[in-house]
């Protein structure tokens, strides 16, 4: 009796699942049949699946409505994109059509900004939260939304001296500003404390020696952000309840004061066995923040977050051939594929980030251990463990079929395009893959379609001076 790779799947994880199923011996993504796309395009592949992204935006709202309700919550909830999480059109299309406010992170985002506002897709109305370390281009783009009549515009002071920039530059008689409060790194970080943000103790004298002399800049917002994610840990609740009783102090002498901005953070499903209660985490910091907002008798503040990965992650796959089993010692197999993995899902490289492993085909065949290596000749090009177990189980790929073994990456909707650079020169000189946007039409049927064909060697050299 083999043991096939299906079993193992079957008897170590709850199996299907939400976004995958098996259907004729082929997995399935979201209803999208994987080996048609593949079939049809080749691989490597990364795909897009775009109504996963409103889905998300919904889901989360949901949780909130339930949560504010549960806890009789007076204040209001809004949903923020982080753009930097993914800056495509077909994302921020879809994030904003489900009524998201946006985030920003540098001087060029506001570009795309403006884009989306000559597009039609946001009005002077739109919530604009700016985020990040302001260069003087930055603050000067971000003043001049103001300036033009967009009227939900807040800059996050991330220092002290931010302030004077919007002193100049903005000629408004009245603006929004928020603080950015430092949080303390994880107790396994290499420092202290974030350098984002103002540091804790010195967010009140701030207020009292600067904002609040200031006559124009109304302090609306008190921002942190738990770099490690919204998790139920000691960590996490005790920077939550930091932030939150900071909060309450500063909104004691600052009535203008409306808005708790929580981050991002929320985590999605990077293994199959993926445990995590969203409704319970959203339930707790809702009622967190009722709770101190009780005990200091003071209004409970709007809740805003900046939700990145959780909105586009599991938009997001990448399929791969395995293009040959090299075996290199009694022990160690090498399943070769057709890209890079340091390109495509850099995170993986750079901070041992995660993701679903899956074989797209060849579920009953049996299963070995292998490592799978990308194709630069880089030694770091590899991925050899899942988060449930630290190795990687995939099937047997020899066989009498003629197809290969395909496998996919999945929930690489974030980050990994901008860390990777889409287009552009690549590790090695390896093409990015062809991007394949799936959306729904309007009968309910899924589409696809090439957004970008893959990378050609002449797009390389001639930037590369040829
Ligand atoms: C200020 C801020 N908000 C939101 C996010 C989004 O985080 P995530 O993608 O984990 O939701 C980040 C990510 O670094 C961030 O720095």
């Amino acid at each position: 009796m083999i043991n096939r790779y299906t079993d193992l799947i079957h008897q170590t994880f709850d199996f299907p699942q939400e976004s995958f199923e098996m259907v004729d011996g082929y997995l399935r993504f979201n209803d999208i049949n994987l080996i048609e796309l593949v079939r049809k395009y080749g691989t490597p592949l990364k795909l897009t699946y775009v109504p996963k992204i409103g889905q998300q935006v919904e889901k989360a709202r949901k949780f909130f409505k339930k949560a504010i309700k549960h806890s009789d919550y007076r204040g209001k909830y809004y949903y923020c994109y982080c753009t930097k999480s993914c800056h495509f059109s077909h994302v921020l299309d879809e994030v904003l059509a489900h009524g998201a406010h946006l985030e920003t992170s540098s001087s060029f985002d506001i570009d795309l900004v403006w884009k989306l506002y000559s597009r039609g897709k946001i009005d002077e109305k739109t919530i604009i939260i700016n985020n990040g370390f302001k260069t003087e281009e930055y603050t000067r783009k971000i003043s001049d939304l103001i300036n033009k009549g967009f009227k939900n515009i807040i800059p996050v002071l991330d220092n002290k001296s931010e302030i004077f920039y919007y002193d100049q530059f903005v000629d408004t008689d009245e603006y929004n500003v928020g603080i950015r409060v430092a949080t303390e790194e994880e107790p396994n970080f290499e420092f202290y404390t974030s350098r984002l943000g103002i540091r804790n103790a010195d967010v009140l004298p701030f207020y009292r020696s600067v904002l609040s002399q200031n006559k124009r800049a109304r302090l609306k917002m008190l921002h942190f952000f738990v770099d490690t994610g919204i998790k139920d840990s000691i960590y996490y609740w005790g920077e939550l309840k930091k932030g939150i009783t900071l909060y309450c102090e500063l909104k004691k002498i600052c009535p203008t004061l409306t808005a708790l901005n929580i981050g991002g953070g929320m985590p999605i499903p990077n293994t199959l066995g993926f445990e995590y209660d969203y409704q319970y985490m959203i339930s707790e910091i809702v009622q967190l923040i009722k709770d101190s907002c009780k005990e200091y008798g003071i209004e409970e503040p709007d809740i805003y977050t900046e939700f990145g990965k959780y909105t586009v992650g599991e938009s997001g796959a990448v399929i791969l051939s395995v293009v040959n089993a090299k075996k290199q010692n009694d022990s160690e197999i090498w399943y070769m594929v057709d890209n890079s993995l340091m390109n495509t899902i850099p995170d993986s490289w750079g901070i041992g980030e995660r993701f679903i492993l899956l074989p797209i085909n060849k579920w009953n065949n049996g299963f070995r251990r292998v490592n799978i290596g990308g194709l630069s000749c880089d030694n770091s090009d590899y991925y050899n463990a899942e988060v449930h177990e630290n190795q990687v189980y995939l099937p047997v790929n020899e066989d009498d079929s003629d197809e290969p073994l395909y496998i996919g990456f999945f929930h690489t909707g974030a980050y990994q395009d901008a860390l990777s650079g889409y287009g552009g020169i690549k590790h090695c000189l390896i093409p990015s893959p062809k991007h394949i946007i799936v959306d729904v039409d309007d009968n309910g049927k899924l589409t696809d379609r090439v957004l970008f064909p893959e990378q050609t060697a002449e797009s390389m050299l001639s930037i590369l001076g040829y």
